[in-house]
């Protein structure tokens, strides 16, 4: 029978898959590390199905898959002057079905909830999570149920309702839209894959065992993440820890969580070095996918960025904007500003002198700019409206400034 483990009591508790959290401390349950036969890494670039062994599956249904996974490492050139550059790399996780990083979750609790015989399945989101969860439904024919805030604009629920979703509106506070969500669910058999389902948490381990085989089975020295409930970040610390247990791992990276200022209740924590969080009354950011003032899986997140000796850091929304206007000018990848934090703190980290000329880094590029219906920057018109005769001479004077 499946187990689901509790990383403050560490006690075990039989998968209840409507509600993964620990009937003691309240905390999300995690799955147990797989790895007891320490099997080797796999060769090739692979799939999900080829890194079974290093996930909570006991069957694999290729028909539930929309080719997730396998997002480019892209090396950067031109954030710095060349001789002040170290090695940066982003892992594009655009490159995924809807756009974010949330698809590797989603694909790993689908097939969960379809070995399990599970036919409706939800989420409380009302963002990257709806849409890639309402896809994964769709493939799977499977009813999907799309909790979102009561004030959430129209044109967000859009994306997602392509996919033929049921989607509400509720009258509720986030957090307790959140908890409510699994008692429901538990009551109308619904599985609800929130952001810290153990499940979905397991899928963003293969970001983390990509990295790896992608740098030529090397842990990068710095690993940037922008940090909101704490799933992703969760993923990615036990993809080099199932690394480390199956003894192919030399040196664990330090991984770097990004929270924006306005909305960063783990930062608060982790300088205090507490190891609770307390929530605070409100996110205010333009990095809206970051913006959880009460993140399910903070706690976890305090306890292993402490345990590997990680850092938690916040950067302004000035700082993010930049970082999303650099990425875009100077090395073409449009990302929401939510995913632009990552770039935001590895300029604070590097500022700081922490970050040394031979260091590697990975900054993960969470979610595609193309998602975002309304730009950041409305400040002015783009374009130049210009007559043809008048191009031909613009384009003659540029010809002679080179
Ligand atoms: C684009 C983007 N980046 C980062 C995050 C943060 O991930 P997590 O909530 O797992 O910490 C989210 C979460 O919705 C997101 O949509
Ligand atoms: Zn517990």
């Amino acid at each position: 029978m499946d187990k689901l483990e509790c990383l403050f009591c560490q006690k075990s508790f039989p998968l209840d898959i409507f509600f993964p959290f620990c009937p003691l401390c309240q905390e999300p349950l995690l799955c147990p590390d797989p790895l007891s036969n320490k099997p080797g890494i796999p060769k090739a670039f692979p799939t999900i199905k080829n890194w079974y062994s290093w996930l909570p599956l006991s069957t694999y249904n290729p028909y539930l898959s929309l080719g997730e996974g396998r997002s480019p490492l892209i090396r950067c050139g031109n954030l710095l002057p060349s001789n002040e550059l170290p090695p940066v790399f982003f892992k594009n996780e655009s490159f995924n079905p809807t756009a974010s990083f949330k698809d590797r979750g989603t694909a790993l609790a689908i097939q969960k909830a379809v070995s399990l015989g599970i036919n409706k399945i939800g989420t409380v989101s009302t963002g990257n999570m709806a849409a890639s969860t309402a896809a994964y439904g769709a493939k799977a024919r499977i009813t999907t149920y799309l909790l979102l805030k009561e004030d959430t604009s129209d044109q967000k629920a859009r994306t997602p309702a392509v996919f033929g979703p049921k989607i509400f509106k509720v009258k509720a506070d986030y957090g307790k839209l959140f908890t409510e969500s699994y008692s429901l669910g538990k009551k109308h058999g619904i599985y609800f894959m929130n952001s810290v389902d153990p499940f979905r948490i397991e899928g963003y381990k293969i970001t983390g065992f990509e990295i790896f085989r992608q740098l030529n089975n090397k842990a990068p020295d710095f690993i940037f993440v922008p940090l909101s409930s704490g799933g992703h970040l969760i993923g990615l610390i036990r993809a080099f820890q199932n690394l480390g247990h199956s003894g192919t791992l030399r040196k664990f990276p330090v991984f770097v969580g990004v929270q924006a200022e306005g909305c960063a209740p783990l930062v608060r924590a982790f300088e205090r070095s507490e190891s609770r969080f307390r929530r605070i009354p409100e996110g205010k950011t333009v990095a809206h996918s970051i913006s959880n003032p009460d993140p399910p899986g903070g706690n976890i997140v305090l306890k292993l960025i402490q345990k590997n000796k990680g850092v938690l850091v916040s950067v302004s929304d000035e700082e993010i904007l930049e970082a999303q206007k650099i990425l875009a000018v100077k090395e073409g990848i449009n990302c929401l500003p939510a995913s632009a934090a990552s770039l935001a703190g590895f300029f604070k980290l590097k500022t700081s002198g922490r970050i040394k000329k031979n260091h590697i880094s990975v900054l993960i590029i969470t979610g595609s700019g193309l998602k975002k219906l309304t730009p950041t920057d409305t400040s002015s018109d783009p374009c130049l409206s210009i007559s043809l005769r008048k191009l031909d001479t613009v384009f003659s004077n540029e010809r002679k400034i080179y």
